[in-house]
């Protein structure tokens, strides 16, 4: 084909102002008006959300143009027209028209604006909407700038393993990775045999490719992960799925305050970058997902991070005059309408949270000198919550055993992660930023299941 001789309509509108001949482009219809000797066809070809409008006199002379409705693809060649005076800028004047792929008219997306939910349904088409085309060049765009800020670091990028036999959180949330014939699976002594198992030891998809970053950070210093992670957390709500990218930095020789100093400036570099290089994605969230979109991250990035403690955390809800479901009380775990309070209506803005009780936080976090509480951070963002939970890692072996204990977690899985804090300890810490979730922040989808491609939720796995 044409492939590398065609023009990209992103290309032909950021050179609007010339004229050319000879231009070819290849897209799909998205409307189409006919008057008598004039027809006008807007076409887009994914490369950006606006369409390249295509003007053609004396329609009679393309016999494929009958067929060339809403949906259908084309090619056309002919004559860039700047029309300045015009919101367009510039449109085709065609020579050659041809249909390539005809659009039957049950096409389930037609010329109107159909609800999330209903494009949910048809998430092998909802890429060719405004907004979900918008989200995922958004989400490319934005998967770039994470690698450029911590390659311009001196990060190192690692892939950790995505089958492990280790729970990363303790949480008890995976699911299991295994070839056993369900219907008859291998049992010794009345518990399943998993030396019979593929790995010859029970196996899960990682909920997190943290404790591996650690083993990278203690060689290679600054490293980064960013890669898929599986929770079988059977919520279901606007922010969880089942499989999400998240992005983990792990640094050597680093504290809790290098750690959240280090994901502020992350946080506020991202939002820099989509207000400069994602301008046209960003100006369509502003007006059609939510408004103020722009106004909140231009103000954000000239701010600094509100920090409080947990303590402090809860000491503001318990003088909030405001009718909580859940209680609160020192040692309980935030919930979401906690958060919610903290940043939407105290602080009205994000806020990190440090130094959470030791006994609702993860068995690696390292311990205070207060012997209660653990060096924890997360960043809580209004409409959402959590979008980063951190530490910084228990290095001293002693403490890790002790916590062990603690959690009553089995050690023997994990004996290469005490071997860390025995040949040459250090102090370490990280993060880890949920790629999806920050992308509903900063576009102000209020539905994690359409900031991602192809969501995974309880009961759904279809596309
Ligand atoms: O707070 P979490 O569980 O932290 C960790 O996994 C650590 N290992 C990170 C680290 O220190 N290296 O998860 C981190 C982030 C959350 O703040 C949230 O943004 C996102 O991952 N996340 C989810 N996103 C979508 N759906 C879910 N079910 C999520 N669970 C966590
Ligand atoms: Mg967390």
């Amino acid at each position: 084909m044409e492939y590398f001789t065609r023009t990209k309509i992103v290309k032909i509108l950021a050179e609007a102002e010339t004229p050319k001949d000879n231009v070819v482009v290849f897209g799909w219809v998205r409307t189409r008006r006919d008057s008598p000797n004039l027809t006008f066809l807007e076409v887009n070809d994914g490369s950006c959300l606006a369409n390249l409008q295509l003007v053609i006199d004396k329609p009679e002379r393309f016999p494929d143009l009958e067929k060339t409705s809403l949906g259908a693809s084309l090619r056309a060649a002919g004559k860039l027209v700047p029309v300045p005076e015009r919101p367009h800028k510039i449109e085709l004047h065609p020579t050659e028209l041809t249909l390539i792929g005809e659009c039957p008219p049950d096409y389930p997306m037609q010329k109107k604006r159909h609800s999330f939910e209903y494009l949910r349904e048809i998430a092998h088409l909802r890429p060719r909407t405004n907004a979900l085309g918008a989200v995922n060049r958004f989400r490319s765009k934005m998967a770039y700038a994470i690698h450029k800020f911590f390659q311009e670091r001196g990060f190192y990028y690692i892939h950790t393993p995505l089958i492990t036999a280790v729970d990363a959180e303790g949480a008890g949330e995976q699911f299991w990775v295994t070839t056993f014939d369900l219907k008859n699976v291998p049992m010794k002594d009345g518990q399943v045999d998993f030396d019979q198992d593929f790995f010859g030891a029970q196996t899960f998809l990682a909920v997190s490719g943290q404790l591996e970053g650690e083993i990278m950070a203690t060689a290679l210093g600054d490293i980064y992960t960013f890669g898929p992670t599986f929770r079988a957390e059977n919520s279901n709500t606007s922010r969880h799925v089942a499989e999400f990218w998240m992005i983990e930095p792990e640094m050597a020789f680093c504290d809790l305050d290098d750690n959240m100093q280090l994901a502020g400036e992350f946080l506020i570099y991202l939002f820099n970058y989509a207000l400069e290089e994602c301008s046209e994605e960003m100006k369509f969230f502003n007006e059609r997902i939510e408004k103020n979109r722009i106004e909140t991250l231009e103000a954000l990035v000239k701010s600094k991070f509100e920090i409080v403690t947990y303590t402090e955390a809860i000491n503001i809800l318990k003088r909030a005059k405001k009718a909580f479901e859940y209680p609160i009380e020192w040692g309980g775990d935030l919930q979401a309408e906690h958060e919610r309070y903290l940043c939407e209506e105290h602080i009205k803005g994000p806020v990190m949270v440090r130094d959470y009780p030791r006994q609702i936080k993860a068995f690696y976090m390292r311990l205070n000198d207060d012997g209660k509480t653990v060096a924890a951070v997360d960043v809580l963002v209004p409409q959402i919550g959590e979008i980063i939970g951190g530490s910084q890692r228990e290095e001293r072996l002693d403490i890790l055993k002790e916590q062990f204990k603690f959690f009553k977690i089995p050690e023997q899985n994990l004996w290469w992660y005490y071997d860390l804090r025995k040949y040459g300890t250090v102090p370490h810490a990280g993060f880890g930023l949920g790629f999806s979730r920050a992308l509903m922040y900063m576009s102000g989808f209020s539905n994690i299941r359409d900031v991602m491609p192809f969501p995974r939720t309880p009961r759904n796995a279809k596309f």
